[in-house]
């Protein structure tokens, strides 16, 4: 049986078949991503240069001399590949277990194509087991998560984790998370909030799935 980091292996290797040489694509953060990075410098594709999201996804780069290119320098990526903590048969996913959400959802904003990879502990049914990262200002914190649990939900503070753009998260459990699209607005609107994980809106075109069966490619339902 092979094990969650295999599968995760699995799923990035297989997502390389859809980058195309020589473009601009953006990639987001985490363990599978990490290994999205290694099986693209391993394949010998070259491409123009990539978005990062992250610190961590930039030193993976550099690790692999995969060239780094601005936000600011690129006005459309052909191709945006991220993981996920939770992704539906739709597609819609919820992210920022890594706290980079935000930075993932405006450099997924401009890609053609947003292909996620997962291993398959990580495709539901329904969206909400994975409590719900919700990036802050910290002086709105506690006005924010007062709303956050009229909405529902059972926010906690993600103690001692500062975000790349030096705001807080909160992170909400127990959401009944029936109509994603609209609850991603509705936490949006609170004052306060800068970005929340769920991917309602800009939802996976693809996702590449490590399964015990070999890696599957997924389109929505
Ligand atoms: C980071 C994210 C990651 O994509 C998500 O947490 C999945 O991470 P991993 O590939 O390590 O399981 O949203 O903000």
């Amino acid at each position: 049986m092979a094990s969650q980091d295999e599968l995760k292996r699995m799923a990035a290797e297989k997502a390389v078949e859809f980058v195309n040489e020589n473009e601009y694509i953006g990639i987001g953060t985490g363990s599978t991503v990490n290994l999205f990075i290694e099986a693209l410098a391993k394949s010998g594709k070259k491409i123009k240069g990539a978005v990062s999201t992250s610190k961590g996804t930039s030193e993976m780069l550099a690790r692999y001399e995969i060239p780094e290119v601005q936000m600011n320098e690129v006005s459309h990526l052909s191709l945006y590949v991220d993981g996920a903590d939770e992704v539906n048969h739709s597609l819609q996913m919820i992210k920022g277990g890594g706290g980079a959400h935000l930075n993932e959802k405006i450099v997924a904003s401009i890609a053609d194509k947003f292909v996620c990879i997962a291993d398959e502990s990580k495709y539901v049914s329904r969206l909400g087991k994975f409590p719900l990262p919700v990036e802050v200002i910290p002086m709105a914190r506690s006005m924010v998560s007062r709303k956050l649990v009229a909405l529902g939900g059972q926010p906690e503070l993600r103690m001692g984790f500062i975000t790349f753009n030096g705001h807080q998260i909160v992170d909400v459990h127990d959401l009944n998370i029936t109509l994603p699209v609209t609850l991603e607005d509705e936490i949006n609107k609170i004052p306060g909030v800068v970005e929340n994980g769920l991917f309602a809106h800009n939802a996976a075109d693809v996702l590449v799935l490590g399964t015990q069966e070999g890696a599957k490619v997924i389109t929505p339902n």
